[in-house]
């Protein structure tokens, strides 16, 4: 049940990892929750606590006014709207299918002539935080519809708005997955090279996490070159960014370890 003490029907469309995890915040959230799978034998734990089975996905998302799915791609998805579309019509659906921004687009095109309101999300959590309070869940799309469900959605974890744009979720899903794919590279090839001086990546991973957390906080500044460039001082010189870039390649280097990932960051300095 919400907050404001609402039951809701919702339907679940793919229960793998993710879409099992949401299906059972909203049962236990005390919402009236319909599923269905490709692979049934996956919705049995979930029958278990209370849901129901649907015999296909077009009843699936007969069943209730909200409908979420959360299967592997944007292939899968299209596949179980479109022949569905005359039912979804005044239902909103809700895409938490890791997608790129123009095939959100594309997909609340499609909505949108269909009489359907889409909100398309990107989830920022692994299956076992969902519910949990370091989960978030970014969202764009029909705006009125997000403002309609945003208590159910919460159950997932916090909801974050992102603008009406259908691919607005999907592309802070998309820039925040690129930074943190980023910081592990960065530490990839920390490890090797500290183990040519006799460390190791264990010690260095105790030393570098704490650091980049503190480094993250400068964000902001960084942000503001990005946002309004115009008016913005760097505290570092573009100069000094390269200068240690250029040095950190050369110890790379020394070290044996040389990959193309400085010379790709130099590339990224602003200014150069
Ligand atoms: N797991 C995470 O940490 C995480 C985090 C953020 C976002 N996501 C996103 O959540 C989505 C689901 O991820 P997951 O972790 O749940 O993956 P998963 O465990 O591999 O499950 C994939 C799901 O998609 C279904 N599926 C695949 N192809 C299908 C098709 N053609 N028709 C119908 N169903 C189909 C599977 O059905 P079967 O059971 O029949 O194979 C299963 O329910 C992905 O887009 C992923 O990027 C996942």
């Amino acid at each position: 049940m919400t907050n404001s003490g609402t039951t809701q029907r919702v339907s679940v469309i793919g229960l793998g990892a993710m879409g099992a995890a949401l299906a059972q915040a909203l049962l236990r959230g005390g919402h009236r929750v319909t599923v269905w799978n490709r692979t049934p034998a996956k919705a049995e734990a979930l029958v278990g606590d209370g849901a129901v089975l649907a015999a296909t996905a077009a009843d699936a998302m007969a069943a209730s006014d909200l409908v979420i799915l959360c299967v592997l791609d944007d292939a899968a998805v299209r596949e179980h709207l479109e022949p569905a579309a005359e039912r979804l019509r005044g239902r909103t659906v809700v895409n938490l299918t890791t997608t790129t921004p123009e095939q959100a687009r594309s997909l609340g095109a499609w909505a949108g002539g269909n009489g359907i309101d889409l909100i398309d999300g990107g989830i920022m959590a692994v299956p076992a935080m969902i519910g949990g309070p370091r989960a978030f869940v970014l969202y764009s799309g029909a705006t009125a519809a997000f403002e309609r469900y945003r208590e159910v959605l919460g159950l997932f974890g916090r909801a974050e708005w992102a603008g009406a744009d259908f691919g607005a979720a999907a592309m802070y899903d998309l820039a925040i997955l690129g930074g943190m794919y980023s910081m592990f590279a960065g530490f990839q090839q920390g490890g090797r090279m500290v183990r040519t001086t006799g460390g190791t990546a264990t010690h260095l991973a105790t030393l570098m996490a704490p650091f980049l957390q503190a480094m993250a906080g400068l964000f902001g500044q960084y942000a503001l070159g990005i946002d309004d460039p115009a008016s913005y001082v760097p505290e570092q010189s573009a100069d000094f960014t390269v200068g240690a870039l250029r040095t950190i390649a050369t110890a790379a280097d020394e070290s044996g370890t040389a990959s193309e990932l400085f010379e790709v960051l130099l590339k990224t300095v602003p200014g150069i």
